[in-house]
């Protein structure tokens, strides 16, 4: 009877465990898509940050960008990120690495993100509208932003820089925007 139990116990947790994911999901809708620690350093050779500035990293991930951004820049390192798979992989690299990076389990369109002075995206067209008009809103012209492998839809970017890794939906383009 324990074993009946205990069964239908972890078969509750697996099922609410997959709700969960599937509901930040639907809500986010960008699956948790880590870039690859090679295209990392290639975006941050091409790219050249500031010390002691502020790094928003909007949908973080495992913070794997953070980290390397603040190893090589020493950057101060903010993220956001929904889902609870990547938070957990987030936070454990944060420890292991000795980052001082905070990272939210916030969605980061309801956040106010005037403090940054760099904002990093790895993001869907989708998601990239709603952060745009956000943008556009809130009149964050401070910001310098950076988006890897697809670009605002109304946004100029300032510069368009290669980091020659092609994929097939994915042209490995960096787009900096300066507002
Ligand atoms: C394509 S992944 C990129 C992960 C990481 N930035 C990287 O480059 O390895 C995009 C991440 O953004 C997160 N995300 C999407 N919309 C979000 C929102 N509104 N608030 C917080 N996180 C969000 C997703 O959960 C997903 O993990």
């Amino acid at each position: 009877m324990f074993w009946l139990y205990f069964i239908l116990f972890i078969l509750l947790i697996v099922f609410i465990v997959a709700i969960v994911t599937l509901v930040i999901l639907l809500k986010t809708k960008v699956p948790f898509v880590s870039l690859p620690i090679k295209t990392i350093n290639k975006i941050l050779d091409l790219i050249s940050l500031e010390e002691n500035e502020i790094l928003y990293e909007l949908g973080c991930g495992d913070s794997r960008f953070l980290i390397a951004a603040q190893r090589k820049y020493k950057i101060k390192g903010v993220g956001y990120e929904l889902n609870w798979w990547a938070l957990i992989r987030s936070k454990l690299n944060i420890f292991f690495h000795q980052a001082e990076i905070v990272v939210y389990n916030k969605d980061f369109l309801k956040e106010d993100l005037s403090k940054a002075d760099y904002i990093f995206v790895y993001l869907l067209d989708s998601a990239l509208l709603k952060l745009e008009k956000k943008i556009i809103k809130n009149n964050y012209s401070e910001v310098k932003i950076i988006s890897y492998g697809f670009k605002f839809p109304n946004l100029t970017p300032s510069q368009v820089l290669s980091t020659q890794d092609r994929t097939n939906n994915n042209k490995g383009l960096v787009y900096i925007y300066n507002l």
